[in-house]
């Protein structure tokens, strides 16, 4: 790590920028403060006074400066700048941040650690988050995605135990070996992504160099309401490139914040980083023919039959200003789709719909979207919503807060009527289960065959075995069968790996 990077000089910056202003220390209401460093006592060695206001003042905000971390995806980096849509895509799309090309957008990016707590290692092998905000002027649009191009369950009920199984045990406060295995051996549905997660890419270098994939399938509606199903993709213009475990270690334990470090560095020093947006576009004729479920978020569709179509840019151009309002505060919400992008019948995308403002109500209380950083700042928010903790906004003044009403209150919007789809559904309601129902194994068999080469093989199979082999012997059995049914030499050469892990541990 360079002690003298933009990032470790941030305050002699900051310290620069205007050394002669006299800034004068203040109280939260602004009061100026004569002496900072003492608390106001009875005779030089106390007891201390309750009306020393200057100081509860300051001991009260620090007892309440933390609020709860995100419950996934809890330590992260965020930076801003802009999306250029550089080809036509209006043909599929009516949003409007594709209405012309050579458009720009603002956009909000935050990059993420799956299931480490906010203190924890930027290097460490897990899926990363890749969530965009894009501040249209239509609203926001949040693309709330990951670096791969799958998913690990395809039933949102399981989503909070697939996280469980990956933080820490409740009694040991430990990551554990057994709970991992536990959950992903007994739903092979988990298999295509858990070969990815221990693939090269489970250990980006940084969020620089990793693909984005929005790894649902969205419907986009075009300006004469035609639907299309798509999957988004964002491609690093940097370049993949990934770490060695070796490196992933010493890393771990010289530079945890590599991650956030370098892309402060990289936007400080006006190497701005930059993702190339795709499309895969899959027509409803096509969707009802598809031989696989083309709304299973733990399938991938083959770029042969489905492929990538160039649409725009993003470019990240400007750090936060603070971390703590800027980033932390971020709120991004599958939910949150503008006029031509809706969710298509994706269950766990349907499941996502009401999970991220459920939290984010927790998390930052029920007026987050006034927050600046999440305001549709584009846009004049015009509703009947009003009051609630911390309302910071002129709180609509003396519009009706009813409708309808006869007051010249907000009307509804012709355009969003025309493009809001109409779809027939049908369908007995029941709890439809999908572990075994659907094909767990030929996406990971090609993966396995095609996608990874030799090399890529040996280090995938090295890096489970090194997590597996601290599972219990059982596990490690099932484990090995799951595999098997991928390809006959992955659950053979991965015997092989867990019998060498075992005699080196003796
Ligand atoms: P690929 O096989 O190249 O890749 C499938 C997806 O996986 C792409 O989005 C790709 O990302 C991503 N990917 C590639 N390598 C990794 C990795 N190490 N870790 C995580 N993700 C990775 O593309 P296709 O769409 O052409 O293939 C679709 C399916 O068909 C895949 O399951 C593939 O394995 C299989 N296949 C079958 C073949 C056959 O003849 N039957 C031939 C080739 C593939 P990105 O492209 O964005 O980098
Ligand atoms: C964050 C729920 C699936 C990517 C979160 C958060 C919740 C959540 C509650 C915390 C949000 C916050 O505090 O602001 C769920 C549920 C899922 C699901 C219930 C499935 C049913 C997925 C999938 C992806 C994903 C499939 C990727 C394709 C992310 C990302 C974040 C996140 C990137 C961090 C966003 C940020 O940077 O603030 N998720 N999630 N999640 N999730 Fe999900």
């Amino acid at each position: 790590m360079c002690s003298r990077d933009p990032a470790s000089n941030q305050l002699i910056d900051y310290k620069n920028k205007d050394a002669e202003a006299q800034k004068v220390a203040t109280t939260a209401t602004g009061i100026p403060i004569g002496v900072k460093d003492a608390i106001q006592t009875v005779g030089p060695r106390g007891p201390a006074l309750l009306q020393d206001f200057v100081f509860l003042d300051e001991m009260a905000h620090f007892d309440a400066e933390r609020i709860p971390e995100r419950v996934a995806y809890a330590k992260g980096a965020g930076a801003f700048g802009y999306f250029e849509c550089t080809h036509d895509i209006t043909k599929f799309c009516a949003a409007s941040i594709f209405d012309r090309v050579k458009k720009r957008t603002a956009i909000a990016m935050r990059f993420s650690v799956a299931c480490g707590e906010n203190g924890s290692a930027d290097t460490v092998r897990e899926q990363r988050g890749f969530a965009v905000k894009f501040y249209s002027e239509e609203g926001i649009w949040d693309m709330v995605g990951c670096n791969m191009p799958v998913f690990y369950i395809r039933d949102p009920s399981l989503f909070p135990s697939l996280v469980h199984a990956q933080k820490r045990n409740p009694q040991t406060h430990l990551r554990d070996a057994d709970m991992f295995w536990d959950f992903m051996t007994l739903r092979p549905e988990t298999l295509h992504a858990l070969l990815m997660y221990f693939s090269d890419r489970g250990t980006p270098d940084g969020y620089r160099h990793m693909n984005g994939y929005g790894a649902h399938t969205y419907r986009m509606v075009n300006p004469s309401g035609e639907t299309f199903y798509v999957k988004f993709h964002f491609k690093t213009d940097q370049g993949i490139k990934n770490l060695d475990a070796r490196r992933c270690t010493e890393l771990c334990s010289h530079d945890p914040d590599y991650a956030i470090r370098d892309l402060y560095n990289a936007i400080k020093k006006a190497n701005y980083p930059s993702w190339s947006m795709f499309i895969q576009v899959m027509l409803n004729e096509e969707a009802k023919k598809c031989k696989f479920n083309p709304f299973d978020v733990t399938k991938v569709w083959c770029q042969k039959d489905y492929p990538l179509l160039p649409v725009g840019k993003l470019v990240l151009d400007r750090n936060p200003t603070n971390y703590f309002t800027e980033v932390e505060q971020l709120a991004f919400s599958p939910a949150n789709f503008v006029p031509g992008i809706e969710p298509s019948p994706d269950k766990m995308l349907q499941g996502r719909l009401f999970a991220y403002g459920d939290t984010q109500r927790y998390r930052l209380g029920t007026n987050y979207n006034q927050i600046p950083v999440n305001c549709p700042y584009r846009v004049h928010v015009r509703n009947f919503q009003r009051d609630g903790a911390m309302t910071v906004s002129d709180n609509q003044e003396g519009a009706p807060n009813y409708f309808p009403n006869s007051f010249c209150g907000p009307k509804e919007s012709p355009r969003a009527l025309a493009l809001q789809t109409c779809c027939p559904i049908s369908g007995d309601v029941y709890r439809y289960m999908s572990g075994d129902t659907e094909d767990n194994y030929s996406q990971a068999t090609d993966f396995w065959t095609y996608t990874l080469d030799n090399c890529g093989r040996k280090r995938l199979i090295r890096n489970i075995s090194e997590h597996l082999s601290e599972a219990s012997q059982f596990l490690q059995e099932r484990a090995v069968k799951l595999f098997t049914m991928v390809h006959a030499d992955f659950g053979r050469l991965m015997t092989e790996a867990l019998n060498t892990a075992k005699i080196s541990k003796f």
